[in-house]
């Protein structure tokens, strides 16, 4: 979960890969730490931000054409300047900066230790570069050679950059379940956990695969596997644009990724969709699309906000392809024996497309013969290029620990699959599949439309701020909205919020209500809008403090609830986008008002690649 950056060539090391940390900070921020090679193997590193590190070396003389940067995601040992990375080697010969888990460590420490090792820190990370060095004494090999030895050993998620002191112009890395790019520049290198840090620089990238080892020494780049096989590498051509990862004015990226929806949502139909023609095509799919057609179940995987979108994709691809479906977490799928079937679809859904436990999940289901699709955001990230098929969302890179944008546009593409597998498996009326294409064209206006609420949303933030608990109801289509809205509003406000069905209220949750208890309704004009006007009355009686999110126009919830955010009409199937705006909205609000760091939530970090 953590960022690491690494540089070789002729420029000064320590400012890009500063910059570099920086880019990265979102996938982890306890600590900060880099090594260089300037007259000596020197380490630096610091508790704390990357800006803190900074502060800390303003007058220290950081030279030196080669270095690795780390910011941490504490796994195994709190967060402090010992435990924060680089780490060296028992002689300091080498240092490492490592993202994942050494799940053996805890043995090989042991071995070590009786061999008179001494370790600083409580990391794994230590042990494996001492395990390292000391597989190279013993069998007095190169250094990339006992790095190969070593990994062959262990057992875990990794993804490692190692220098020497000895030579002074070598980097090498290597990557297990963890991601790894190569930025390749004229005379440089970069190693970065994913693009953000390197295409200012380069556009041309090389992603590691798992069990590869890429050695690069004197400016030369030599990749392999661990049974010592050469590999020729492919060079990417990247096409993010730097100002796609910069704020651009918004005071945090998370706003900026919420006022994105009508642009983002925009580029997932990109090409894709045509009302006029009558017409959805999802290129990725192609190849694949009659196993989609014919599937007898479909299995969607993901978690938190992914698993959310695959909840909404439930209730379309049953209601239009008439296809069963269920949707699992991927961390529970993955260690349960579940039946899964040749005829069986598993769709699994990823932003970061580098989720540890979706990963595990698909290659689970791979191994029991299923055809799986991806619908992820990040081009080249791992979980894309484990599926068979797939559709990319096009969201652009979102970089506010909590998912916004890349929600709105994975519900967007996963209602296009639906639809898709709907007509050709005959399922959906000429005139429901017309009208639904007319409503995705028309969606990004309306999305443009609900943001024009953020000033009054901003309002209601203020009014409860100091909630101690939410509460959010939704039902059909707005129930997995509901979830949604919860977990934006806990992850970086840090208030305790659950999404509930709201039929489920009555048995249990309503024992909650009281006239403290803020109640968010998703209730739009749909096929539940009459029941759910009952459950507002339910809270309403319990004096339950109402916010509720309506379709423009209703007059009748606006006389029940205290508080009345309108979104536009849209078809029952496309309200997700829509409704999770405002939610999206009062939770980015209530946070920054409560002081919280809404990009960098406390405990969090964006792209999960431990268990
Ligand atoms: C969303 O706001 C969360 N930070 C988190 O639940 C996230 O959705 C989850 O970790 C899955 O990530 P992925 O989409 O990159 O796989
Ligand atoms: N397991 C290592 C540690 O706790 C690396 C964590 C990370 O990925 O940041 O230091």
């Amino acid at each position: 979960m953590c960022g690491i950056v690494a540089y070789t060539g002729q420029k000064d090391a320590y400012p890009i890969i500063i910059k570099g940390l920086k880019r990265l900070e979102y996938r982890g921020y306890d600590s900060t730490g880099v090594a260089l090679l300037n007259g000596g193997l020197n380490v630096y590193k610091k508790k704390g931000k990357v800006s803190e590190l900074e502060s800390h070396l303003q007058h220290e003389h950081l030279s030196g054409n080669i270095g690795i940067g780390h910011t941490r995601w504490a796994t195994h040992g709190e967060p402090n300047d010992v435990n924060a990375h680089p780490h060296y080697s028992a002689s300091k010969n080498l240092a490492i900066i490592h993202n994942g888990i050494i799940e053996n460590y805890s043995v090989i420490k042991q071995d070590l230790i009786n061999k008179g090792h001494i370790f600083l820190s409580e990391t794994d990370s230590e042990v494996l570069i001492h395990f390292i060095e000391d597989i190279q004494k013993k069998a007095q090999c190169s250094l990339e050679e006992a790095v190969r030895l070593a990994l062959q050993e262990v057992v875990g998620a990794y993804a490692i950059v190692i220098m020497s002191r000895d030579s002074p112009r070598k980097l090498i890395a290597a990557r297990k379940g963890s991601p790894l790019v190569i930025g390749v520049g004229k005379d440089e290198y970069f190693l970065a956990s994913d693009a953000t840090p390197i295409i200012e620089y380069t556009n041309e990238v090389i992603y590691l695969d798992d069990h590869q080892i890429a050695v690069i020494s004197d400016n030369q780049l030599d990749i392999k596997n661990l049974e010592d096989i050469h590999i020729i590498p492919y060079v990417h051509k990247l096409e993010l644009e730097l100002e796609s990862i910069e704020k651009g004015g918004f005071e945090h990226f998370m706003l900026k990724e919420i006022f994105e929806q009508p642009k983002s949502v925009k580029d997932s139909m990109r090409g894709r969709i045509s009302a006029e023609k009558g017409q959805i095509m999802l290129g990725g799919l192609r190849e694949y699309l009659d196993k989609l057609t014919q599937a007898q179940r479909i299995i969607i995987l993901g978690c938190g906000t992914s698993w959310h979108a695959g909840l909404v994709a439930e209730y379309i691809f049953e209601e239009y392809a008439r296809i069963p479906v269920e949707v699992e977490y991927a961390s529970e799928f993955r260690y349960r024996n579940p039946v899964i079937n040749p005829e069986d679809i598993v769709i699994a859904i990823s932003q970061s497309g580098e989720t540890a436990d979706t990963l595990a999940a698909i290659e689970l289901a791979k191994s029991k013969g299923a055809v799986i699709f991806g619908v992820c955001n990040v081009v080249g990230a791992s979980i894309p290029r484990a599926t068979h098929a797939g559709a990319y969302t096009h969201a652009g890179p979102e970089i506010g620990v909590a998912s916004t944008k890349a929600f709105t546009a994975q519900v967007t593409v996963l209602s296009m699959m639906a639809i898709v597998a709907a007509k050709s498996r005959g399922t959906i009326s000429d005139k429901v599949y017309r009208e639904l294409l007319t409503a995705f064209e028309d969606i990004p206006v309306k999305i443009q439309q609900a943001l024009n609420s953020n000033a009054q949303i901003k309002y209601i933030a203020d009014i409860f701020k100091d909630a101690r608990n939410f509460l959010y109801l939704g039902r059909g289509y707005n129930f997995p909205v509901a979830l949604e809205g919860a977990l934006k509003l806990k992850e970086i406000s840090y208030i305790h919020a659950e999404g509930y069905p709201a039929a489920e209220m009555k048995h249990g949750p309503i024992a909650l209500i009281d006239e403290e208890m803020p109640v968010v309704f998703i209730a739009t004009k749909d096929s539940s809008y009459e029941k759910i006007v009952s459950n507002i009355q339910e809270v309403r009686a319990r004096k339950g403090r109402v916010i509720a999110v309506v379709t423009e126009g209703d007059q009748l919830i606006k006389q029940m609830a205290e508080f009345v955010i309108e979104i536009p009409a849209t078809h029952e199937a496309l309200t997700p986008i829509l409704a999770v705006i405002p939610l999206q909205l009062l939770s980015y609000y209530i946070a920054v008002m409560r002081g919280c760091n809404v990009d960098q939530p406390r405990n969090l970090a964006k792209s999960v690649t431990v268990e």
